[in-house]
């Protein structure tokens, strides 16, 4: 249970009381009672109000707000609100103030502004962070500390890149080694100084998203995403040393391309996510960033920190979400993991940007909206729902693996191929398997693999030291592995791994990559069976890359069914020890894909979680040996599913039913079941 002082899905969000007058408060209690809002996340944008000047700190706003919630029954995810300094601050310390990745140094203004190197910044954020914890430390109120606020960004000043060159000294000790890492030869890039380094940024290496030297860009957003998490970790400190057992976060932004939330999670006592898709984002991708999300802390339950009740300000075109759609949203979080639902904002704003963004209290100012209706009812069932699903988690048998610097290196790469996106790659299988209702977890590379059946690995392009062997080890356990196209090509530092693609991958896969072929968009390939296996029959069609392989033991299952390349291997399984590896040489259609991964499903003996008709999700929680099981319906039409004769508890109405069941259009049922 992330704080026991609630022990129920938390219901709330932001909340921005310093932007409003008395008089509305007591509207606001009234109105978070009407909606059952639990908590309030305060603070999140204060810093100028708390600090007035360098010497003047100033709380008595926030005592009052903090004694007002709780003495209404609201408790408080208490953000340290340094995602924006102060204009003060900014005059008088030019130093917090970023540089771009032009060379512009930043006025004033905006928010996630401030330089992560900057001492002014890491000495006043931490203070800052310090005097919250010391003043609330015994605040009945206080749930949890939210740290900032969606970092992210980078910088590339002077003192990034002084400390870059301090963070280059730590990790490769010498001028040789890391000229051997970063391949410096290359257009006469060799340094004999450390200060000679720079930055990558467009100033020097970088233009249009690609690298000149994918070693120093990668370096650069590692050491980038440490220098933010550096920050974190310096208020994290303070909190801590204060309220040692009140849990820590800061609210991540699902696939995130700047920061290794791998990395972050480990230093965050709880994952906590900014959950907003818009009207045409597939189910299947917000399905897969829960299930990251789920994966930061290996399972751990996560909080829904922020969503919008009904639209956002900040998209192209803002749809609203249609009646029910925020309640189904709410329940796909909690089905893959989360124990909170919170939204981004209480009561809309009417100044600035965000005032066109949803809010559960609208301008109208009263609760006979859409909106708060919908915001209430969902607050009564989580009331009724209580702690039961508190701490449930997944009893997936598949994992992806998905990294971040895997990413930087693909989207940094200057060839073979602009279409290539890691992200929509990994999405691919993901969807599929979401199609077939089998359930998933999303992993990074540290994860143990042996709990799990199957491991499908994606454009596994960046192979880090070891992974290679874990990966032989867990077939030869007899796990099954999948990894695609463009994989084992290189080393953490970028630098090829020669003797043939797919590098130290290419003894568990059986076979050699000899080239690598780059489609057009509206050019493609087939994959020919060469005889029909399980869902799989004739052939399908491929695209982006085709790697040119040939077999070294592995069984060829499918070929390439023209071009030049006609006749070479696109599927191959190599037995290995206990297990098989699979290896699928182009990125494939969906048909392919979904026939593909029902074999392999069905080869190990992992099952659909239910067969539910289409457009229906299927989600589980296990906890104490129950199973809860969401049936989430995204048809706007009911949708009819047979659960079998056995009769189970569905959760949200309180019944018994089996058989043919009813799922309301965008409707959700939880069934319940002991497990043997
Ligand atoms: C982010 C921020 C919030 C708010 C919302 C608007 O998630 O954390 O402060 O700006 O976006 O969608
Ligand atoms: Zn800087």
């Amino acid at each position: 249970m992330i704080n026991e002082r609630l022990p129920k899905i938390w219901y709330g969000g932001d909340y921005n009381p310093e932007q409003w007058d008395q008089e509305i408060w007591s509207e606001d209690e009234r109105m978070f009672k009407l909606a059952g809002i639990d908590v309030a996340t305060l603070n999140v944008f204060s810093w100028a109000l708390n600090q007035p000047s360098e010497d003047t700190y100033d709380f008595a706003w926030l005592d009052e707000q903090m004694d007002r919630l709780h003495a209404s029954g609201v408790k408080v995810c208490l953000a340290t609100s340094t995602g924006a300094h102060p204009a003060w601050m900014a005059r008088k310390y030019p130093d917090i103030r970023r540089v771009d990745s032009q060379g512009r140094k930043r006025a004033f203004g905006g928010r996630h502004n401030s330089c992560p190197n900057s001492p002014t910044y890491r000495k006043y954020s931490a203070q800052l962070a310090g005097k919250l914890a010391e003043r609330y430390k015994d605040h009945p109120a206080l749930l949890i500390w939210h740290v900032s606020n969606e970092y992210g960004g980078y910088c590339y000043c002077e003192n990034c890149a002084t400390q870059f060159r301090e963070w280059l000294k730590e990790r490769y000790g010498n001028l040789d080694a890391l000229n051997k890492a970063w391949n410096t030869r290359f257009w006469g890039h060799t340094f004999y100084d450390w200060e000679e380094i720079v930055p990558a940024s467009e100033l020097s290496e970088e233009w249009g998203g690609r690298t000149n030297f994918q070693g120093i860009s990668l370096d650069y957003r590692r050491f980038m995403s440490e220098s933010l998490l550096d920050c974190y970790k310096l208020e994290y400190d303070e909190l801590k040393r204060h309220t040692p057992d009140i849990p820590v976060t800061t609210n991540l932004m699902g696939f995130y391309p700047e920061l290794d939330y791998f990395k972050w999670a480990k230093h965050m006592d709880v994952v906590s996510w900014d959950n907003y898709p818009s009207l045409d984002t597939p189910v299947s991708f917000t399905a897969m960033t829960h299930d990251l999300m789920r994966g930061l802390k290996s399972g751990q339950p996560f909080m829904l920190m922020e969503q919008t009740p009904s639209q956002q300000n900040w998209q192209a075109y803002n749809s609203l979400k249609r009646p029910g759609v925020m309640r189904l949203w709410s329940y796909q979080a909690v089905a893959r993991g989360a124990d909170t639902v919170m939204f981004f904002q209480l009561r809309r704003s009417i100044g600035a940007c965000e005032k066109y963004h949803g809010a559960v209290i609208e301008h109208v100012g009263h609760e006979h909206t859409r909106v708060f209706r919908e915001c209430a009812e969902l607050g009564r069932e989580l009331v009724q729902l209580g702690d039961q699903l508190l701490d449930g988690r997944s009893r997936a048998k598949v994992a992806i693996v998905y990294d971040w610097e895997n990413r930087w290196a693909i989207d940094l790469s200057s060839g073979p191929t602009v279409a290539l996106d890691y992200v929509k790659e990994v999405h691919k299988y993901y969807d599929a398997l979401f199609q077939l209702h089998v359930q998933v977890d999303m992993i990074g590379v540290e994860e143990d693999l042996s709990g799990y059946d199957i491991v499908i690995a994606p454009v596994l392009y960046m192979v880090k030291p070891g992974y290679a062997s874990k990966v032989e080890q867990f077939v030869a356990n007899g796990g099954t592995f999948l990894t695609t196209f463009f994989s084992g090509i290189v080393n953490e530092t970028d630098i090829v791994t020669t003797g043939g693609y797919p590098g130290e991958l290419r003894k568990v896969m059986g076979i050699w990559a000899e080239e690598i072929d780059a489609l057009f968009p509206d050019q493609h390939n087939r994959i020919v069976m060469k005889s029909e296996w399980g869902e799989l029959k004739d052939s399908y069609e491929c695209g982006i890359l085709c790697d040119l392989i040939h077999s070294e033991g592995a069984e060829v299952l499918a070929e390439y069914g023209q071009d030049f390349y006609q006749g070479m291997p696109v599927l191959t399984v190599n037995k290995f020890g206990q297990g098989k590896a699979y290896y699928v040489a182009s990125s494939p259609d969906k048909a392919f894909l979904q026939g593909l991964l029902a074999n392999i499903c069905e080869e190990k003996g992992v099952k659909p979680l239910l067969a539910v008709p289409e457009g229906v999700e299927t989600s589980e929680r296990v906890k104490n040996g129950t199973s809860y099981l969401f049936l989430l319906n995204h048809n706007p039409e009911p949708a009819s599913v047979d659960i079998g004769p056995e009769a189970r508890q569905e959760l949200l109405s309180d019944s018994m039913v089996s058989s043919s069941v009813t799922v309301p259009g965008r409707g959700v049922l939880i069934l319940v079941q002991r497990l043997a």
